[in-house]
């Protein structure tokens, strides 16, 4: 199977990874449940992933990095500290249901600051428009994980710094490909993944915390203050009830250890280099509409396109017959297809990690040429950037 679904999970992981979940299976028990090596030995190995996040995302103290269960947890919980019904939210044209639903089930008041995909000077002058000081928060994706845009997060940073707003950081795309810091950003939250550009395992997050006291979304054991009846009021403990996730964390470690010896830099380039061929050849086949920034300036690994007179949903089922794995329909973000025009028909999204080859983009080449059924949507071979 030629993999291409990395925005959703990344299936080829550094081989560390799967080690050493294997041994945490059998070797590591829970931090701060018992004074024996199998438990001091997990307290260890949480500490290390703890540690090396926090070098590598700008959070001094790594208490305040936290596990999580997935980028989605970390959200609810960032936006449950922050939002109460009624309040004013501001988010970009591009979240993902993660952001969306939680905002929906507070009755948080939503507004959309909406742009054109690839026009990050048109995005941050809708933020600049819609932030105000009576803002509960903003809340804004790194990348869209439907076209790869890369939002203009550190000026929407600056400006929430400027306007007295929280700011909470979806970096479900980003973490692992492209820099961050929430030092830097000054963010009340960042939430990632672990099972993305970090290549851990599935069930594993991380959220990095601002100065803020977080709001619990689970209470229960935490091995710590026993004898109150309320949560911890510290770091990780605040948020972290119940037993560790310790193979996914164990995991999580020797990704981001692999993400350390390969460098970000590296990675990224790789992928937008696979992204423009992808983006090149793709549009060249008669039929065929790219989703690309055509100076490649604000665009990571990812890339949707859509095939006229095939839906998405059967193209994608026709690929994975063919042996290549993409993801297709609305990815879980029906805003972003909103904001693009594509909520009708939904996109074909290819979306590419440090593990695929340029061989493999070719053969998705090939294959999208073999679908049936294509019309032509001769000249339009890229999206022009007010087209949404
Ligand atoms: N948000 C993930 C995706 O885009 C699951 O596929």
């Amino acid at each position: 199977m030629i993999y291409l679904d990395s925005a959703a999970t990344t299936l080829q992981k550094p081989p560390a990874v799967a080690r050493a979940v294997y041994s945490a299976v059998t070797h590591l028990a829970t931090p701060g449940r018992g004074g024996h090596p199998a438990a001091a030995r997990a307290g260890e190995v949480a500490f290390r992933c703890r540690s090396l996040a926090g070098r590598m995302f700008g959070v001094d103290d790594p208490e305040r990095v936290v596990f999580t269960s997935n980028a989605t947890h970390g959200l609810n919980l960032a936006i449950k500290t922050l939002v109460h019904p009624g309040d004013r939210v501001v988010v970009s044209g591009y979240e993902h249901n993660a952001v969306t639903r939680p905002l929906h089930a507070l009755g948080a008041r939503m507004e959309v600051a909406s742009g054109p995909l690839f026009a990050p000077q048109e995005t941050l002058a809708a933020f600049e428009a819609a932030v105000t000081a009576g803002t509960a928060a903003v809340v804004c994706t790194h990348v869209s994980n439907v076209f790869g845009y890369v939002l203009p997060v550190e000026e929407i940073a600056a400006l929430c710094r400027r306007r007295g707003v929280p700011f909470v950081l979806d970096a479900s795309q980003s973490a692992g490909v492209l820099p961050m810091s929430l030092r830097e950003l000054g963010a009340a939250f960042v939430a990632m993944p672990g099972h993305k550009g970090l290549y851990g395992p599935q069930g594993t997050g991380l959220l990095l915390c601002g100065e803020l006291l977080p709001a619990p979304l689970l209470e229960g054991g935490t091995g710590s203050a026993s004898a109150r009846a309320e949560m911890p009021d510290f770091l990780p403990d605040r948020l972290e009830a119940g037993t560790h996730n310790m193979p996914g964390i164990a995991g999580l470690l020797e990704g981001l250890r692999f993400l350390q010896r390969a460098g970000l830099g590296r990675i990224r380039a790789h992928e937008e280099q696979l992204t423009a061929l992808a983006a090149r050849r793709l549009a060249r086949l008669p039929g065929v509409r790219v989703f690309a920034d055509p100076d490649q300036s604000c665009q990571t690994g990812v890339l949707s396109f859509q095939i006229q007179g095939v839906d998405c949903e059967e193209a994608g089922a026709a690929l994975a017959r063919r042996g290549i794995a993409v993801r297709a329909g609305l990815h879980c973000a029906p805003l972003a297809h909103q904001t693009a025009g594509t909520a009708e028909l939904g996109t074909i999204r290819a979306s590419f990690s440090a593990f695929n080859t340029p061989q493999e983009v070719l053969a998705l080449v090939r294959a999208v040429s073999a679908l049936p059924g294509k019309g032509s949507w001769a000249g339009e071979e890229k999206i022009p950037r007010n087209w949404a």
